[in-house]
């Protein structure tokens, strides 16, 4: 897996895994505090939902030019029906060129073309609304465009626009004349995060690639102006964003180099961005006044109608600090940052591993906040890679059962894998910018590929002869028409995570952890606070490739016997079939099997 991870998270994931690790557990955990009555307070939506990810350009075509648009997810709002998800969060479809697929945007209150219309988004908006299911934007407050006119104004020092963006002379000239630029700072997608405006003689910042140049938060006006496209969304009717990016927002006004990261992986080369210690372009705390400020704006909403306002923030930086991102009672700020820390499997990870992933999260959450996590995004490899492709079932089923929400990548419900993709294929930023040698290590195109709806030609995405990223070769068979077709299936697997997460009882309670059979088996209980009957659901995860007969009947709060409610596809014991009575002393798990238990809590 080493090397295969390459992105923005990635040169924070080590650091995460790394500091999550305790000595092995013999007893079970509560990792998530003491039931009591107030738990049974009716939940807000944004804490039961699962929040799914559409990935736009790669869900549904409605054209026929091989990129998913906004007709096509209008075309496939049934499926989150079927899936039972109740909100949606779409990737970026504001006016874009494209250089990171739509996180470069021209015009932060227009759609693209190549996705519709604003009347197209009223359309959907107004369909999910009448499904009842939610809207979350994805928003990207760090950097525009250097199409959007505001860059342009910029670079001509046009009135207001002329400080819009980060500008700075250079260190000197070179001995051919040309410009050094101001520092050391790396960008995410590597090579300088600085380049050189001719016209205006000036160095701007991109913390991204140079095509997405980084608005300038030392300047109030900049805060008003997103916090205006901000409120066009609201306005619009959006239930909340997922706000990209925001440890980029501020940078230390010193300008000086940042050091060599010692955690770093020590193969990486000087262009890297995980090469360096970002002290000064990552996490300072003003980001937090910018968001607390954000917050604020939706609040003012949510409290016009009393429908929450939700809004989810991406920072990759570790847990304790990412803690900080949910603010205080008196000052909230997001809801929840994303938990990235189950990205950090392998699929040479132990129970242990997995358990000490899953902890982490609630050892350092303050305790009046709600928790949520993710098995992958579009910016990572897929969970199935991640997991290894037999275990998608056992990292749904922990993300699903988690005590928070959960958040689905499109495709981890079909067990979509990771596609190969050749240099000439290759057109995500990350990876062409470093090259043919290292693209493999840092391009995110193999887990965006086109979604697997059934077995016709490009999966029934498109009807193009040529789709914007090739589809996974294995899409006659991993397809939502073959999966529900089949006797088991993940996705089968997955609609029944979603049902057991719609019984009120799963909401609330504790969720413990233990690790069984010597570091092999993973077990999470999550039991109700009240005695109902399958109260209390237990999941078993072989993590191993042996097979293992797990002993839990000692547990507290696991009775003697309790009932099969969901197995993963491929399950090697027949005695095991749904809705059987199975003794909770003797619980066979094939190598990568996972088990979920249903009993009455006590
Ligand atoms: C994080 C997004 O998830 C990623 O796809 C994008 O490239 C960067 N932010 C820059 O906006
Ligand atoms: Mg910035």
């Amino acid at each position: 897996m080493k090397g295969l991870i390459g992105n923005v998270v990635a040169f924070c994931l080590t650091f995460l895994v790394g500091c999550s690790l305790t000595a092995p557990s013999s007893s079970l955990d509560p990792t998530s505090g003491t039931p009591n009555q107030a738990e049974l307070e009716p939940l807000e939506w944004w804490q039961q939902t699962v929040v799914y990810q559409v990935y736009p350009r790669s869900f549904q075509d409605s054209d026929g030019d091989g990129t998913g648009d906004i007709q096509g997810i209008i075309s496939r709002v049934n499926y989150f029906v079927e899936l039972g998800v109740e909100a949606i969060w779409i990737s970026p479809i504001y006016q874009s060129p494209m250089a990171d697929f739509g996180y470069d945007i021209s015009n932060f209150t227009n759609i693209d073309p190549l996705f519709g219309t604003l009347d197209d988004f009223k359309q959907l908006s107004e369909l999910l609304r009448e499904n009842g299911i939610k809207l979350i934007m994805d928003f990207v407050p760090n950097h525009s465009s250097d199409l959007h006119p505001w860059f342009n104004a910029s670079v001509h020092r046009e009135g207001k626009y002329a400080d819009y963006y980060v500008w700075k002379d250079p260190k000197g000239f070179d001995a051919e004349g040309k410009p050094i630029p101001p520092n050391n700072w790396t960008s995410v997608f590597a090579g300088s995060m600085w380049e050189w405006n001719e016209v205006r003689e000036q160095f701007y910042l991109h913390q991204f690639v140079k095509e997405q140049p980084d608005l300038n938060y030392e300047n109030r006006q900049v805060w008003n102006e997103i916090l205006a496209a901000t409120k066009f969304w609201l306005d619009m009717g959006v239930d909340g964003f997922r706000v990209d990016a925001v440890p980029h927002i501020f940078e230390d006004q010193r300008f000086l180099d940042e050091p060599f990261n010692p955690w770093g992986n020590p193969d990486a080369q000087e262009d890297e961005y995980g090469s360096y210690d970002h002290i000064y372009t990552n996490n300072l705390p003003q980001v937090l006044d910018f968001l607390a400020e954000m917050r604020m704006l939706l609040d003012v909403y949510t409290a016009s109608d009393g429908i929450i306002r939700c809004m989810m923030v991406e920072s990759a930086v570790p847990s304790e600090s990412l803690m900080d991102y949910y603010g205080t009672e008196q000052r909230p700020i997001a809801h929840f940052p994303f938990n990235f820390n189950l990205l950090g499997m392998t699929p040479e990870s132990g129970a242990e591993d997995l358990k000490n992933l899953v902890d982490v999260w609630f050892q350092l959450m303050p305790e009046r906040n709600w928790a949520d996590v993710l098995i992958g995004n579009h910016d990572n490899r897929r969970a199935s890679t991640k997991w290894g492709v037999e275990a998608i079932d056992a990292a749904n089923m922990v993300n699903m059962l988690f005590k928070g929400t959960s958040v689905t990548y499109q495709g981890e419900e079909l067990g979509m894998e990771d596609r190969w993709i050749s240099w000439e294929d290759t057109v995500d930023p990350a990876g062409c910018n470093v090259g043919p040698d290292r693209y493999e290590q840092f391009s995110r195109d193999p887990a965006r590929t086109p979604f697997h709806w059934d077995n016709s030609t490009n999966a029934g995405f498109s009807t193009a002869n040529k789709t914007w990223l090739p589809l996974h070769q294995n899409y006659p068979e991993k397809n939502v028409m073959t999966e529900n077709a089949a006797e088991e299936s993940h996705l089968k697997v997955y609609k029944e995570l979603v049902k057991i997460r719609q019984r009120n009882v799963w909401k609330y309670g504790t969720q413990s952890t233990l690790v069984l059979n010597d570091g092999a088996v993973f077990a999470m209980l999550r039991a109700a606070p009240i005695s109902v009957d399958q109260g209390s659901v237990l999941l078993l995860a072989n993590i191993g490739d042996e097979s293992q007969v797990v002993d839990v009947s000692s547990v507290a709060g696991v009775p003697p016997t309790a009932t099969v409610l969901i197995r993963s596809v491929g399950f090697q014991d027949g005695d095991t079939t749904i809705g059987s009575q199975i003794g909770t002393n003797a619980v066979p798990l094939g190598p990568r099997n996972s088990i979920v238990l249903g009993f009455p809590s006590t």
